[in-house]
């Protein structure tokens, strides 16, 4: 949730280097972007919109080796020009994520000493701070951004220039991401790797508080005291193919296309072998009961976890959206543990849940994606999916990889409370590895999830129905589409439509029927006929096994023979292309949809 760039160093065409790394943080949020290079003094260039109309005011001749850059989700104000990043008050000129909650005590505050605003950010109010702080004593600039995070309650990440040092930049963070890219010659700030991956692989996690100062030749990271800190160097283990579309329209469609290869590296990860299995999955048998906490899709993906848990295992598992999770009363006790997934490992909601258990001496185990993201690092256990870098706002590969994780976690559960004799194991473990070829199946039938969203895409409603674990998938179905194409859906467990939202099916309303499981399939096929009586459209997503000749069906997928342990990362490949063709269809921006971020760092 907005992007943060900043850049000293040896190369000088520095509004096309701001502008370009920034088109890589997009997804981050779209509603503005602006940059901030040194020449004689700060400049400031910013425009509402994507990036696109920021490109258009650059003038690639200036010369300058030192910039700040931003992309907005806006939080405070709308979405003009006036709120975008970068802000400058007096002297001090910065660009933010996160949040300041306690911005119009200081707004207060900063008015009484003379500051005027015209932006409606809480972001010009930390410029004024940072300036009135400058004023106030004879500090250095560390000391003024000490003193600074003093007075602020809320979460950011920050790139500053200080109009009396320009040739430093400054940065600091707490509880938004802030990573420092260390190349040739050359030094970035960044909300994430991908924007730094053109220029270097190398970089450093920075940690709450830290302090870092950046000049053309040295680097400093300094603690909340002042203390010179010296911070390992990671690098990143992908490339900047990976960042790129490949010959593909969309991120997104590449990212779809990439999911049987991303599975595939997961499971052969974690399923060498049922040995190496054992040993890579972490020891669960002291619990007995298991919260899962994510928003969005990795919600989603816990709710067939707890599906496949409680069905498989006999475990008892509350799955809850992490914003509510954060500030209710919870019911766990030391044999419970806490799974949060989130693909960024960043979502600010998901990350106070985590901490709140961790307060209460709960144990807390991550699925992640972004490999040393808050969440990663701060549970006790962490399973990392290999989806690498996912860059389209709506997820499709991680979504896949967080419910195989759920799947590998449910079965050494099975393991753990004997519900599984070791040649039932070794099957299911040899089907896993085959999933992925059975996806491919699932692909290759693209002609046919084409032709679906041509029926659909001039709708305005569209409901998806599903019971048991098919619900749980509707519920993703539905999500995607509301998401990229903008057409209103809703997902109903199928014997609960009758009880109200019923009414709203009239003669060619079209629901999307998902029927996977054998032990439901004849109440699903019931639930069908009742709004085909009413006149609805069924598009039917079933499998072989369960395959008829229903002459009550308007369109049918049929999904391959598979393990029905399986059928959630087969059955959701449809639904994600399916709402795919219908947002090209209609026009969109697929990867960046509007009012959406990838990476929501805000509660
Ligand atoms: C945003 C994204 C969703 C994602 C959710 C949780 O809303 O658009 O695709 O599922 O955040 O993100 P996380 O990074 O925690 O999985």
């Amino acid at each position: 949730m907005c992007g943060i760039i900043g850049y000293i160093g040896k190369k000088v065409k520095i509004e096309r280097l701001l502008v370009d790394s920034l088109k890589t943080l997009e997804y981050r949020g779209y509603d503005s972007a602006g940059i901030a290079f040194v020449t004689d003094k700060v400049n400031i260039l910013k425009s509402s919109g994507k990036i696109i109309n920021l490109e258009e005011k650059i003038d690639e001749n200036v010369e300058s080796n030192i910039g700040l850059a931003h992309t907005r989700w806006a939080t405070h104000g709308k979405a003009d020009d006036i709120n975008a990043h970068p802000h400058k008050s007096g002297s001090v000129t910065i660009v933010h994520n996160g949040i300041i909650e306690n911005y119009l005590e200081l707004k207060e505050m900063l008015s009484k000493e003379g500051y005027t605003f015209k932006s409606e950010t809480d972001t010009e109010i930390a410029a004024a701070l940072l300036d009135y702080l400058k004023k106030k004593g004879i500090w250095s600039n560390l000391e003024v951004i000490k003193e600074f995070e003093t007075y602020i309650k809320g979460s950011y990440a920050l790139g500053i220039i200080f109009d009396d040092e320009l040739d430093t930049l400054y940065a600091t963070r707490k509880d938004s991401p802030l990573i420092l890219g260390i190349g040739k010659e050359e030094y970035l700030i960044a909300s994430d790797v991908s924007a730094i991956i053109g220029f270097t692989k190398k970089y450093i996690l920075l940690d709450n508080e830290d302090i870092v100062k950046l000049t053309n030749d040295n680097y400093e990271i300094y603690n909340s005291n002042l203390q010179k800190l010296d911070r390992s160097i990671q690098e990143v283990n992908w490339d900047v193919e990976e960042a790129h579309k490949a010959g593909y329209p969309h991120f997104m469609l590449k990212e779809i296309m990439e999911e049987p290869k991303v599975l595939n590296d997961t499971i052969h990860e974690y399923v060498e072998s049922v040995d190496s299995f054992m040993n890579k999955m972490p020891d669960f048998s002291k619990y007995k009961k298991i919260h899962i906490v994510a928003c969005g899709s990795a919600m989603h993906a816990g709710l067939i976890g707890k599906y496949l848990i409680e069905n498989y295992s006999d475990i008892e598992v509350n799955v809850e959206i992490a914003s509510e999770y954060r500030y209710k009363k919870v019911f766990y006790d030391k044999e419970t543990l806490l799974i949060l997934i989130s693909q960024s490992g960043e979502t600010a909601d998901t990350i106070a849940s985590l901490r709140k258990a961790k307060a209460d001496g709960i144990d807390t185990l991550g699925i992640v994606n972004v490999v040393g993201s808050t969440i990663a690092r701060e549970c006790d256990q962490v399973l990392y999916i290999r989806a690498g870098v996912e860059i389209a706002v709506a997820t499709t590969k991680a979504y896949l990889l967080q419910v195989a994780m759920l799947m590998l976690i449910n079965i050494k559960l099975m393991i753990e409370h004997n519900k599984i004799t070791n040649e039932e194991l070794s099957k299911l473990l040899d089907d896993l590895k085959n999933s992925p070829e059975l996806i491919k199946n699932v692909i290759e039938k693209d002609e046919l999830y084409k032709d679906i969203a041509n029926s659909i895409y001039e709708d305005r409603d569209l409901f998806f129905i599903g019971r048991g674990i098919d619900y749980a998938i509707s519920l993703e179905g539905s999500l995607k589409l509301k998401e990229i194409s903008y057409l209103h859906s809703e997902a109903y467990q199928a014997g609960e439509l009758k009880h109200g939202t019923i009414s709203l099916v009239e003669d060619n309303t079209k629901i999307i029927a998902i029927m996977t499981d054998k032990d439901l399939a004849l109440k699903t096929i019931s639930n069908i006929k009742e709004v085909v009586a009413r006149g609805a459209k069924v598009v039917l997503i079933t499998k072989e096994e369960l395959d008829s000749n229903y002459d009550f069906i308007f369109k049918k997928v049929v999904l391959p023979k598979a393990n029905n342990y399986l059928m959630p990362l087969l059955t959701v490949i449809p639904l994600q292309l399916i709402a795919y063709h219908v947002a090209d269809n209609r026009g969109l921006d697929i990867d960046k949809p509007r009012n959406l971020a990838k990476s929501v760092t805000v509660e």
